[in-house]
């Protein structure tokens, strides 16, 4: 199989580059990324000199150039998207511009060039927040920040090609990822660093929001088993069912770090934030998926991770960062 995946320069993405190159020894794999401030050839630095593998570096909203890469291809697979909440309350035109218009260029090259499958890789942060029991496909979205938002709107796009021109669409929705590889704007990876550098963990309002924690590497299978076993048309939700409040969870990796709660820092909270979000997970589990990983193990080794590489992650908190760092935190 020759497949496009756009936005693999980054967390999801370059695991799930490493995932299909290991597991499937007859694939090829052209990654398109724009290398924003979250992506970073880095991340794929092991698979480099693969020759089934090959980066371009673009946008996903350039159309020459996704028709150009995307000619003969057996699927696209969209990772390529803004992915910061906070950042979307900040800057949020260049959500729309990847995870609404970027979408809708990408779905225009599969549909002209009638390439068997798209998979785009959403959130369960389109349904928006659930105070009780849990989101099916079948709900409606309400997504409540602009980041999900644009993710529904790209969504919603997705399935309207479907419906209307018969492009092989299918949409995975996942929890909160962790593993190696994220960017340190992003909970778990801030606060272990934070805590690896003895700084404060800025936990936002009560700390009782509940997130459903998935190891990246469980999504990257199961966005491989719908690649290869999706049915046109439909949605998959792909939820870890490790459902943890922030305070929870911040406690657990000052254990794993060995520092005190002294760091725990509460902070303003974050305008409009999600109380809960919960994934129904029937419909992927009768694809023969499951998470393999257990929460506690996964985030240990995460831990373990960050602390083996500070070469990979104290140079991302610089620059760029910092700037936004201090913009983030600075005033709370
Ligand atoms: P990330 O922010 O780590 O990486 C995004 C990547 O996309 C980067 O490499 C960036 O350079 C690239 N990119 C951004 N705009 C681009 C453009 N216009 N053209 C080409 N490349 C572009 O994101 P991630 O956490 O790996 O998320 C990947 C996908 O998974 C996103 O669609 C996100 O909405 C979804 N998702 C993420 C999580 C999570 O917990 N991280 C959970 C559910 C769904
Ligand atoms: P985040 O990693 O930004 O993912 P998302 O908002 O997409 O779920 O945040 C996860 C949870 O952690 C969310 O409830 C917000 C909270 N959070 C903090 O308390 N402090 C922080 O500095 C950040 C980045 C997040």
């Amino acid at each position: 199989m020759k497949v496009v995946v756009t936005g693999g320069a980054g967390f999801i993405g370059s695991n799930f580059i490493r995932h299909v190159l290991r597991a499937h020894a007859d694939d090829s794999v052209v990654n398109l990324d724009k290398l924003t401030y979250a992506g970073n050839p880095a991340n794929l630095a092991d698979v480099g000199h693969d020759p089934r593998y090959t980066f371009v570096h673009g946008d996903i909203a350039d159309a020459k150039l996704v028709r150009d890469i995307a000619a003969g291809a057996d699927a696209i697979v969209n990772l390529a998207a803004e992915t910061h909440v906070d950042r979307s309350l900040m800057e949020p035109d260049a959500f729309l511009r990847t995870d609404v218009f970027g979408v809708f260029t990408l779905l225009e090259a599969v549909r002209e060039l009638r390439i068997p499958r798209f998979l785009h890789v959403s959130t369960d942060e389109v349904y928006g927040s659930v105070a009780t029991g849990s989101s099916r496909e079948t709900d409606p979205v309400a997504p409540r920040n602009p980041y999900s938002a644009s993710k529904a709107g790209g969504d919603l796009l997705a399935l309207s090609y479907f419906h209307t021109h018969r492009v092989p669409v299918v949409i995975t929705r996942s929890s909160n990822n962790f593993g190696p590889y994220q960017y340190p704007e992003k909970v778990i990876p801030l606060f272990i660093t934070n805590a690896l550098e003895d700084t404060p963990l800025p936990l936002y309002g009560d700390g009782r929001n509940v997130r459903d924690w998935l190891y990246v590497v469980d999504n990257c299978e199961a966005i491989d088993v719908v690649l290869r076993r999706g049915a046109d048309g439909e949605i998959y939700n792909i939820g870890g069912g490790n459902e943890v409040e922030n305070i929870a969870l911040t406690h657990d990796i000052l254990r794993l770090t060995g520092k005190p709660r002294t760091l725990i820092t509460p902070v303003k909270d974050r305008p409009g934030h999600d109380r809960r979000y919960s994934l129904d997970c029937a419909k992927i589990r009768d694809l023969g998926w499951a998470p393999r990983h257990e929460f506690a193990a996964s985030l240990a080794s995460t831990v373990e991770w960050y602390r083996s590489r500070v070469d990979w992650w104290r140079p991302l908190k610089s620059g760029e960062f910092r700037a936004y760092y201090e913009r983030q935190y600075g005033a709370r």
